[in-house]
C-alpha cells in the first residue's frame, strides 16, 4: 500500500501561486507563469503582483491573502530581500510547499536568511524547495513550475537534480532525446527537502521506473543510504556526480556550499546501495532511457547478433567491461542459428550472419534469438553493406522492437554512413534503444543487468555484534579526561578485546625478570615495546624491538628501550615493556572505520601494511554492513587473489577478516564518539587459521559534541 509522504502535494498540489509573476516576458516570473499554463494544470492557478491586471489570460492577484482557493505551493520568484516577506505572507495563507527560484542564499554565505527562512517555514507548517532552483515538474499533475524551455514529455524517468543550470539544460535534452519524464525537481541549496524525502515519494510513484540525480555534494549521507537501499528494490536508480576530480570537488564545494564527499568513498557507497553511477551526463540519459522501457530479464545470456565479425569482437570486449554474461551452449546456439545464416557465417556467440546477410535474414536471426528460452537478451549489430535495403532494414529493427520490447531486452548498435545515421536518429526519436557506438549500446545492457542483479539478491540485515559499549565509552572517557583525543596501545587492545577481535597475546612487564618471564610463558620470537602516556610515536623514541629469538636478546632490548626513551623525552612516565607475541607472517591487510563528514559512520578495508599509501587498494562502505557487503569489500579490492591464494598457496581466511569487518562497523556505528579506529596490518592466515589484528589505533572526539 502507498504510504502518504509529506512532499506528496508538491508533486499533486490543488493550487500554485507564483509570487514575482512579471508582466514581462524577459523575466522569470513570467517564464513560470506561461509554462504552468502551457503544461495544461488544471488546479488553481495564482499569479501573484501587487501591480494586479492580468497574465496569459489569468487573474493576477495583488497579493496571496485575495486568492480564495487553497494553494499547496508557493513559488517564490522576488529578490532575496523580500522573500521573507513573501515567506510570511505564504504561512498566513496555509501554503504547504515553498519553492524559492531566487538565488543569494547559502550558496554565497547568506546562511543565516536561507536558515530564518526554513525555521520559520517549519513553525508555520511549511516545507521548503531550494532556494537557488529552477522549480519542478511534475507529470501526475501535469504541471509544468519551471522556468526551463518548456515541452517537457511526460513518461517514466524521475530527474531531480542539485544544479540549477544543468537541470534546466536537461529539460531540453530529454525532449531532444524522447525521454518522457514522470518529474524533475530542482534541489538547489536544500536547505530543507533533500534527494532522501523526494525518492521517498517517487519510490511509490506508479508512473516512475527511473530515477536520475544529479549530485554535487551530500548533505544527510546516512538517511540517504538507508533510502537508497530500498528504493532500488523498486526502481533503477541512476547516478551522475560532479566533483570527481579533486579540482571539481573544489569547484563543486564552492558552487553549492556543500563540500563533496571523497570520490572513492561516494562511488563505493552507491555500489552498496544498488545504485548505478553514470560516468558522464550522456551515460546517464542513455541508460535512464534504456531502463525506463526495458523488461526485467528472465535470465542472464545474451545474444549478440551481428554482419560484421569486428563489431561482434568489439561487442565482446563490452560486454566482459559492463559484465553482460553471453550464452554459451554451442550445440544450440548451433541448432538456433544454422538456418538462417550461410554455411560460412559463425552461430559461436557472437551469432556473425557475415557481410552476405540480407534484412531479412537479420530479422530472421533476431526473431531466433528473441523466440528461444534460455537467450534472455538481444545486443544487434550492424556494419553497413550494399546488401540491406536501408528503409526496409529500418522498418524491420523497428517491427523487432516493439514485437519483443515487452519480453526481452534488446539494445542495437549501427555502424555506416549518412544512411545509417538517419536509420539512428528517426529510431531514436521514436524511443528505439539504437546507438552508433557498441559501448555505448552495452553500456545500458550493463546497466540493466546491474541493477538486476541488485534486485535478486535478498536484502540481508546489517550484521549488529553486541558489544559492551558502556565499557568502550567509559575508556574513552577515561582517556580523554586526560586530554587525550586517542587511546594508547594498551586501552586500544582493551577495547579490541571487548570487540573479540584477535590479538597476538601480550604481557606487560615493570622488570627486566618479569620481561624474560612473559617472554617465556608466550614462546620466542617476541616483540617488545615500551608502555608510556607520554611516548606516542614508539619507534621514533626507539621504544620498540623486534623479533627477539632468547632470554639474553630480551635482557638487551630491555635496557635499551629504556635507555633510549628516557633519552627521547626525559620527563616521560614509564609504566613498563610490553612483551608481544611476534605475530607469524601471512597477507597484510588494514581493515578501517571512522566517521564520514558525508555518509556518517563508514568501514574500509584493503591490502595492508607499509604499503597501503602507495597501493591505496582499498574500499569502503556505509556502516553498518551485514556479512555480505563486507564479503563483497574483500573481493573488490584489486590485490583479491593473494587471498585467494596464489602459485599453490592456500586460500585466506576470508570468513575471519568478514568478521572483524563487521565488528569494526558494530563498533563505529554504535560509539559515535570514535571518529577513527584502524587496525593495520591485520595479519591473515590459511582457512581455519583466523587472523591477527596486530596494531589497533583510535582516536575519538576529544569532548563529545552537543547534541
Ligand atoms: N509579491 C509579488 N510580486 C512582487 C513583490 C511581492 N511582494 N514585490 C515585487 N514583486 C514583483 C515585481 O514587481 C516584479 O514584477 P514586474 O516585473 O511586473 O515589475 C516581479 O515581482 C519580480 O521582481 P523583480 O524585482 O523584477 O525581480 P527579478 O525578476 O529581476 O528577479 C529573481 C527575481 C529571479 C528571483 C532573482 O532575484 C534571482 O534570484 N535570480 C536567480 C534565479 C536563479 O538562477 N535560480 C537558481 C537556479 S536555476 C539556474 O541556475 C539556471
Amino acid at each position: 500500500m502507498r504510504t502518504k509522504t509529506d512532499v506528496d502535494s508538491l508533486f499533486e498540489p490543488r493550487g500554485v501561486a507564483v509570487v514575482g509573476a512579471s508582466h514581462n516576458e524577459a523575466k522569470i516570473g513570467y517564464r513560470i507563469v506561461e509554462n504552468i499554463v502551457k503544461s495544461g494544470y488544471n488546479g488553481g492557478i495564482y499569479p501573484i503582483n501587487p501591480k494586479g491586471g492580468e497574465i496569459l489570460g489569468q487573474k493576477m492577484y495583488e497579493s496571496l491573502s485575495a486568492v480564495e482557493g487553497p494553494v499547496d505551493i508557493a513559488v517564490i520568484s522576488v529578490p532575496e530581500k523580500i522573500v521573507f516577506d513573501a515567506v510570511k505572507d505564504c504561512a498566513d495563507k496555509g501554503v504547504k510547499h515553498l519553492v524559492i527560484i531566487t538565488s543569494g542564499f547559502s550558496e554565497v554565505g547568506n546562511v543565516e536568511e536561507e536558515q530564518r527562512i526554513v525555521d520559520f517555514a517549519h513553525d508555520h507548517g511549511m516545507r521548503v524547495l531550494g532556494p537557488n532552483i529552477f522549480g519542478i515538474y511534475s507529470a501526475s499533475a501535469s504541471l509544468d513550475a519551471t522556468f526551463g524551455p518548456g515541452g517537457i514529455l511526460s513518461g517514466h524517468v524521475a530527474i531531480i537534480s542539485q544544479s540549477g543550470a544543468l537541470g534546466v539544460a536537461m529539460i531540453g535534452k530529454t525532449a531532444a532525446e524522447s525521454i518522457g519524464l514522470s518529474a524533475l525537481v530542482s534541489v538547489g541549496n536544500k536547505s530543507d527537502i533533500d534527494e532522501t524525502e523526494l525518492l521517498e515519494y517517487l519510490a511509490q510513484d506508479d508512473a516512475t521506473r527511473v530515477i536520475l540525480i544529479y549530485i554535487e555534494g551530500v548533505k544527510h549521507g546516512e538517511r540517504l543510504v538507508e533510502t537508497l537501499k530500498k528504493v532500488t528494490r523498486e526502481k533503477h536508480v541512476v547516478v551522475i556526480k560532479s566533483g570527481r576530480s579533486k579540482r571539481g570537488a573544489m569547484a563543486a564545494a564552492s558552487h553549492t556550499g556543500s563540500l563533496a564527499g571523497t570520490d572513492e568513498i561516494f562511488d563505493n557507497v552507491m555500489r552498496q546501495c544498488g545504485v548505478l553511477r553514470a560516468e558522464s551526463l550522456q551515460e546517464a540519459f542513455d541508460w535512464a532511457r534504456f531502463l525506463a522501457d526495458a523488461p526485467v530479464p528472465k535470465g542472464k545470456y545474451g545474444v549478440i547478433v551481428t554482419n560484421g565479425g569486428g563489431i561482434g569482437v568489439l561487442a565482446t570486449d563490452a560486454c566482459e567491461k559492463y559484465d553482460v554474461a553471453l550464452y554459451d551452449d554451442q550445440k544450440t546456439l548451433k541448432e538456433t542459428f544454422s538456418p538462417v545464416m550461410p554455411d560460412f557465417g559463425s552461430s559461436k556467440n557472437p551469432v556473425d550472419l557475415t557481410g552476405q546477410a540480407t534484412a531479412e535474414d537479420y530479422a530472421k536471426a533476431l526473431d531466433a534469438t528473441l523466440e528461444k528460452e534460455g537467450m534472455d537478451a538481444a545486443i544487434a549489430l550492424y556494419c553497413e553493406t550494399a546488401l540491406f535495403d536501408v528503409n526496409k532494414f529500418k522498418e524491420i529493427l523497428r517491427r523487432e522492437y516493439e514485437h519483443y520490447r515487452g519480453r526481452k531486452p534488446i539494445i542495437f548498435a549501427l555502424f555506416g554512413g549518412d544512411k545509417v545515421d538517419h536509420i539512428i536518429d528517426t529510431l531514436g526519436k521514436d524511443g528505439v534503444p539504437v546507438f552508433a557506438s557498441v559501448y555505448e549500446a552495452v553500456s545500458c545492457m550493463g546497466a540493466l543487468y546491474r541493477s538486476w542483479r541488485n534486485l535478486r539478491e535478498q536484502p540481508e540485515e546489517p550484521e549488529l555484534y553486541d558489544f559492551d559499549a558502556d565499557a568502550v565509552n567509559g575508556i574513552i572517557e577515561k582517556a580523554r579526561q586526560q586530554g587525550r583525543g586517542f587511546l594508547l596501545a594498551d586501552e586500544a587492545q582493551q577495547v579490541a578485546s571487548i570487540l573479540g577481535l584477535p590479538m597476538p597475546r601480550s604481557i606487560v612487564a615493570g622488570s627486566i625478570q618479569e620481561a624474560v618471564d612473559a617472554a617465556e610463558e608466550i614462546g620466542y620470537p617476541v616483540v617488545m615495546k615500551v608502555v608510556s602516556k607520554d611516548i606516542v610515536h614508539k619507534s621514533d623514541a626507539g621504544g620498540v624491538a623486534l623479533d627477539l629469538d632468547n632470554k639474553k636478546e630480551v635482557v638487551d632490548a630491555y635496557q635499551a628501550i629504556l635507555r633510549s626513551c628516557r633519552a627521547y623525552k626525559k620527563d616521560a612516565v614509564i609504566k613498563g615493556v610490553e612483551v608481544v607475541e611476534m605475530a607469524p607472517p601471512g597477507v597484510e591487510t588494514i581493515i578501517g572505520a571512522r566517521q564520514d563528514g558525508a555518509f556518517g559512520p563508514i568501514v574500509m578495508f584493503g591490502l595492508g601494511g607499509i604499503y597501503v599509501e602507495v597501493m591505496k587498494d582499498v574500499t569502503f562502505r556505509a556502516a553498518p554492513v551485514s556479512r555480505r557487503e563486507a564479503q563483497s569489500m574483500v573481493s573488490e579490492i584489486r590485490s583479491y587473489p593473494l587471498l585467494l591464494g596464489v602459485r599453490g598457496e592456500k586460500r585466506k581466511d576470508i570468513d575471519e577478516i568478514v568478521t572483524v569487518a563487521t565488528r569494526l562497523s558494530s563498533l563505529i556505528h554504535r560509539c559515535r564518539d570514535i571518529t577513527d579506529v584502524e587496525i593495520n596490518p591485520l595479519v591473515v592466515y590459511d582457512r581455519g587459521e583466523g587472523v591477527k589484528a596486530v596494531d589497533v589505533r583510535i582516536l575519538f572526539k576529544k569532548r563529545p559534541e552537543v547534541k
